[in-house]
């Protein structure tokens, strides 16, 4: 008996286009959040939902504090893989590569593009350092927001900014009926051109 594959052999980036769209349409919240997985230079794995803000052919866009924990992380090793899970869907994409910061100019556009609000919470947001009260934190937002209510908009923290991670893999995981899934794995090719090699795996 044979069955067609649910996930074809061509680019890569088409089926991702493909099923993000479908996320879109099919998840009730937050189609674009996805799992970041980044490690110390000794190799101690540390895992975060973030969501994905841009992407294409260039890779795969997320905005955080480059002082947090992951932004830590990362300057000292860039090498990370996110994960989507679109449960509605019963649909899996993995991506590995390395991460490279957004240009300020594409930063500062993302940040504004924001409502002032957010903009607000992230300026006065110390990521993953120790908080004494919920007050504390709220009396910082308070304290910006005064500060630049007139303005209409925050500048854009330094340390605020964006992450684009350029694939090396892409995976594809779907469901299929009595639980005979299908994977599909995505490898550059070494030459660096845009070519990609590609073999199903077990699931
Ligand atoms: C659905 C979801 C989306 C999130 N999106 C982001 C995001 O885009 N950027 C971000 O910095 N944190 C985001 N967070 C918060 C992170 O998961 C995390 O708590 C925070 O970035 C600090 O992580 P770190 O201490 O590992 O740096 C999100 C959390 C959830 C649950």
């Amino acid at each position: 008996m044979s069955e067609p594959d649910a996930i074809p052999a061509s680019d890569p980036f088409t089926t991702f286009n493909a099923w993000f769209a479908d996320a879109c349409a099919a998840e009730p919240n937050d189609p674009n959040a996805m799992a970041l997985a980044t490690a110390t230079p000794g190799g101690v794995p540390s895992v975060r939902m973030v969501l994905l803000k841009g992407h294409g052919r260039d890779g795969f866009v997320f905005y955080t504090n480059a002082d947090s924990r992951k932004g830590v992380e990362i300057r000292a090793n860039p090498q990370a893989a996110l994960l989507f899970h679109w449960k509605s869907l019963r649909r899996q994409v993995r991506i590995e590569g390395s991460l490279t910061e957004v240009m300020p100019a594409e930063a500062d556009a993302y940040f504004h593009s924001r409502a002032f609000v957010s903009q607000v919470g992230s300026a006065a947001s110390d990521q993953s350092r120790p908080l004494d009260g919920r007050e504390t934190y709220l009396a910082r937002v308070e304290a910006v927001r005064e500060r630049y209510e007139d303005a209409g908009e925050v500048p854009r923290p330094a340390h605020w900014t964006g992450f684009r991670l350029t694939p090396r893999a892409i995976e594809f995981w779907c469901d299929r009926p009595n639980r005979l899934h299908e994977r599909r794995r995505f490898l550059r090719a070494e030459t660096g051109d845009e070519g990609w090699a590609t073999t199903l795996l077990y699931p």
